[in-house]
């Protein structure tokens, strides 16, 4: 820490010159009681991240000149940045660093959200939790929604950042598909609306990886019709054996990226005793034409009227989120402090299937759940098709688009900090990325970069990583829409200010 001291003295000099205001949202690690409880307030307890270096010191802007003069100050006096939302990323990249010291810019305090029914859209700050964006559209509309994740504590910045799915992916896209404009500030201070950054950085944005490009202070997000009342509902099917559940998500990989557009079947897969598999049903239309549907296309389900319920669609996104069911839409406003989903230590993966995948590699998938405690392991199946077809494989950065039937997402979670268990852990969900490599995509194999996995290859933490070198993980996340991206970031950010372990080095000529 000794040789950070001038710099840091310096920049704390710099950003109190600017604008008196700003000092009181510092919190330093020496000289602030708050600092921990701030560092810890949007954090999702990534595995990798308490091994890591912490932020000297946390900047939290009421204003956007704030954002501005905190980039300025920090480039001029050296000292590495990282932007936060909702710290829910899988790997804890923006609060905690493999590389040298760095300032935390967190935009906890800029969370507007300001409605416009006519035009359907709204404005939408970074540091807005999705629970807090759905409760202003819920507030404002009836039959009007946004197309985003599922977990109510997850930040706008980071999601839309990296894509963004949710319960309406089939039917709209992703969030970074439903963008109409945005305001950047890059690494010069500036603030950059659409028409200003261009549309090759606005295409960067939507998707091609956080804290790469600038900070992204606010969204303008595009608003989708809903019905007023739509079927959401879960349906838990325990097996009996592993063969009837291999034969189940059989059945479901072969149909369900043909579904109708207005049907979403997510598969959540656990350990019980035997494994189970619970499905998450999201239509957007009323249960008697589900259930035509799914006695048509999927009969093996057995689903009955009384598993159907109907509801609104912000009581969908109460009930995809684990709140009572007799809960109003208001302890969405609560979600930072009061969330039903909790942390425990968690590891992510992801991959995609453009073929079923065949019993053996189902029936493995199988046998390594039920080798980690009940509770331990969650797979989901994100099915695709519908409007992701039809969406190219430019369109944003996301390439994942017609000839994905579904991704997987696996998740390993686990308590306490014993060194032991966090190995057994990673082991396992290492081992089972490894097994499933012959059946899922491949050159390059596919990942989620909402999901960001490390493991996959990382930038050098001295900020020298090559085009070449990142093309490891890039073309993992981007595909053919990595290259596009290096030449964004060029132009965009050639001194590469804003960098994390995973983000797109500049490829200038
Ligand atoms: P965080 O603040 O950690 O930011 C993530 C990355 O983006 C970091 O690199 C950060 O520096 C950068 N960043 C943040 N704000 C920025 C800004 N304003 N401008 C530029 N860069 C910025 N995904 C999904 O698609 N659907 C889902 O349903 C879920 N569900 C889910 C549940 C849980 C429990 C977790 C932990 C994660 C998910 N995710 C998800 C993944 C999630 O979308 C992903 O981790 C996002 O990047 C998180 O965004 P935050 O702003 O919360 O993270």
């Amino acid at each position: 820490a000794t040789n950070t001291q001038p710099q840091y003295h310096d920049l704390l000099h710099c950003l109190c010159s600017q604008e008196d205001a700003i000092c009181n949202l510092i919190y330093t690690a020496q000289n602030s009681t708050a600092y921990a409880s701030v560092l810890q307030f949007s954090n999702n307890n990534a595995s990798s991240s308490s091994s890591r270096t912490k932020p000297i010191a946390i900047v939290t802007p009421t204003t956007i000149p704030q954002v501005q003069s905190t980039v300025l100050c920090s480039r001029k006096h050296g000292l590495h940045l990282r932007v936060r939302s909702g710290g829910h990323d899988f790997e804890g990249a923006s609060y905690a660093s493999l590389s040298s010291p760095f300032l935390l810019l967190d935009l906890v305090n800029l969370r507007n959200v300001t409605v416009d029914v006519p035009s359907k859209s709204a404005w939408a700050q970074s540091g807005a939790v999705l629970a807090e964006v759905y409760h202003s559209i819920a507030s404002a509309s009836r039959t009007l929604a946004f197309p985003a994740g599922l977990c109510p504590t997850v930040g706008l910045g980071g999601h839309i950042s990296g894509g963004g799915y949710g319960t309406t992916l089939r039917k709209f896209g992703m969030a970074a598909d439903n963008i109409r404009d945005a305001l950047l500030v890059d690494a010069d201070g500036r603030v950059l609306d659409r028409a200003a950054m261009g549309e090759g950085v606005f295409w960067a944005i939507r998707g091609g990886g956080g804290n790469t490009y600038g900070i992204v202070v606010s969204w303008k997000l595009k608003l989708v019709r809903v019905p007023l009342r739509l079927s959401a509902f879960t349906v838990s099917r325990t097996a009996s054996s592993d063969a009837e559940m291999t034969k189940l998500v059989d059945r479901y990989q072969r149909v369900t990226d043909k579904l109708p557009d207005d049907l979403m079947i997510l598969v959540m897969i656990g350990a019980v005793d035997q494994g189970n598999s619970t499905k998450q049903v999201m239509y957007l239309g009323g249960k008697e034409r589900l259930l035509r549907v799914m006695n048509e296309s999927f009969p093996e389900l057995g689903l009955k009227e009384e598993d159907c319920k109907e509801m609104s669609w912000i009581e969908s996104v109460l009930h995809f989120a684990n709140y009572p069911s007799n809960s109003t839409y208001d302890v969405l406003l609560k979600s930072r402090t009061d969330s039903p989903i909790s942390f425990a230590k968690l590891k992510a993966k992801s991959d995609y299937v453009g073929t079923p995948l065949p019993e053996s590699a189902l029936q493995g998938i199988w046998s390594r759940v039920h080798q980690v405690e009940a509770g331990a392991a969650l797979l989901h199946l994100i099915p695709h098709g519908g409007m992701m077809s039809r969406i190219s494989d430019s369109s944003t950065p996301y390439p994942y688009r017609a000839g994905t039937v579904y991704k997987i997402q696996y998740y390993v979670a686990w308590s306490g900090e014993q060194k032991e268990v966090e190995e057994r852990h990673l082991g396992w969900i290492r081992k089972l990325h490894e097994f499933l490599t012959p059946f899922v995509s491949k050159n390059p194999r596919g990942a989620y970069a909402n999901s960001r996995d490390l493991d996959l290859g990382m930038n050098d933490p001295t900020g020298e990583t090559s085009y070449e070198q990142a093309r490891v993980w890039g073309e993992q996340y981007f595909k053919h829409n990595f290259e596009r991206l290096a030449r964004v970031k060029a132009a965009i950010d050639p001194s590469n200010f804003f960098r994390n372990e995973q983000s797109v080095p500049p490829l200038s000529m």
